[in-house]
């Protein structure tokens, strides 16, 4: 239990509810089926969204429905009764729990062809960002800043699209002689003030508005912190301005949702398959190397993991 308290049921909810909306969305396809037989990604690939099958097969694998052996993946007998009627596919989804909207996105997913899926950019506002900051601030925060512990992280450091500003807020307390400050869209301004007030550090964290992609980032830094802004083509507009905006031997701070994380328990693997059917594709460690290569960064290394999320630093030259 966290000191919010929700957080292992939300899990436990979500891990369930997962593992039931995937069966669900199978039982319309004829993958259960194959499994039964025994099966290979491969094979299940050439029919299906073959990004999607991967995060799925994790789901089942985790959620103990399947089991691969040689390269195969098997549907496992032990634990097929506790599924009434489990003889006849077509019948289980009546007993499964019901969310029809998700179970129907993984379905309609799996069965298309194109791999990516375009989102919207969300509007955000004050609500959506307290939510993510209660959520970030359980664990996620506490996860990163250990991980940095074996980081030097001094002189300034900029908190880019701060939103609720849980990260600046921690950074501060943390690191008590950084100068911090945190920015973000105008509309969002007013609530990074209001939870810095409420930990009196209005005197340690600097707030500006900026729109980091119509703007440039006009001051430099020592430190640039990226953490949940980096989506899709706001990377390739953002690291540029990042690195520009960082002395030298400056370091970017990212924290990103990646791929590696999935196989590590049902409730990642959940996660990330309902990411993707709701904003897109999650990109791998090996991407995020590639990417910051581009740009110029130089010792990049990944610092530690939380959930789906990996903490991930590069230098400035
Ligand atoms: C997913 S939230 C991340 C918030 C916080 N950094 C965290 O990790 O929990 C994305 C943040 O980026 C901000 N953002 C999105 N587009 C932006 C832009 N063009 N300029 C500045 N901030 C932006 C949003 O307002 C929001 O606060």
């Amino acid at each position: 239990m966290t000191k919010y308290g929700f957080t292992e049921q939300f899990k436990k909810h979500r891990e369930i509810t997962g593992l039931f909306n995937t069966l669900k969305a199978l039982t319309k396809t004829d993958i259960l089926q194959s499994l039964e037989k025994g099966t290979t990604k491969e094979e299940l690939s050439q029919k299906y969204n073959q990004y999607l099958i991967n995060l799925v097969i994790e789901v089942l694998k985790k959620g103990r429905i399947i089991s691969e052996l040689n390269k195969k993946l098997f549907l496992n007998e032990k634990h097929l009764p506790k599924f009434p009627f489990f003889d006849r596919l077509d019948v289980i989804s009546s007993y499964l729990p019901q969310d029809n909207e998700i179970s129907d996105l993984i379905f309609e997913k799996l069965i298309s062809n194109n791999d990516d899926i375009i989102s919207p950019e969300p509007n955000w506002n004050s609500k959506r960002l307290s939510k993510i900051g209660v959520f970030a601030y359980s664990e996620e925060i506490k996860s990163l800043l250990k991980s940095l512990e074996n980081t030097k992280i001094e002189g300034s450091l900029l908190d880019l699209g701060a939103g609720h500003g849980l990260y600046s807020i921690e950074f501060a307390k943390k690191y008590p002689d950084l100068k911090i400050f945190a920015c973000d869209l105008e509309k969002v301004v007013p609530l990074t003030k209001q939870n810095v007030q409420k930990y009196n550090l209005e005197d340690k964290i600097n707030i500006f508005s900026l729109d980091f992609l119509a703007n440039q980032i006009e001051e430099k830094y020592n430190n640039i912190l990226c953490s949940n802004i980096l989506h899709k083509e706001k990377r390739d507009i953002v690291l540029e301005k990042v690195y520009n905006a960082l002395y030298s031997n400056g370091k970017i701070i990212i924290n990103t949702r990646v791929l590696n994380t999935i196989n590590k328990n049902l409730y990642n693997a959940v996660s990330a398959l309902y990411w993707y059917i709701n904003k897109g594709k999650i990109e791998t460690i090996d991407f995020w190397k590639d990417i910051l290569l581009k740009y110029g960064f130089k010792n990049i290394k990944v610092c530690g993991f939380y959930e789906l999320h990996a903490f991930i630093v590069g230098e400035t030259i």
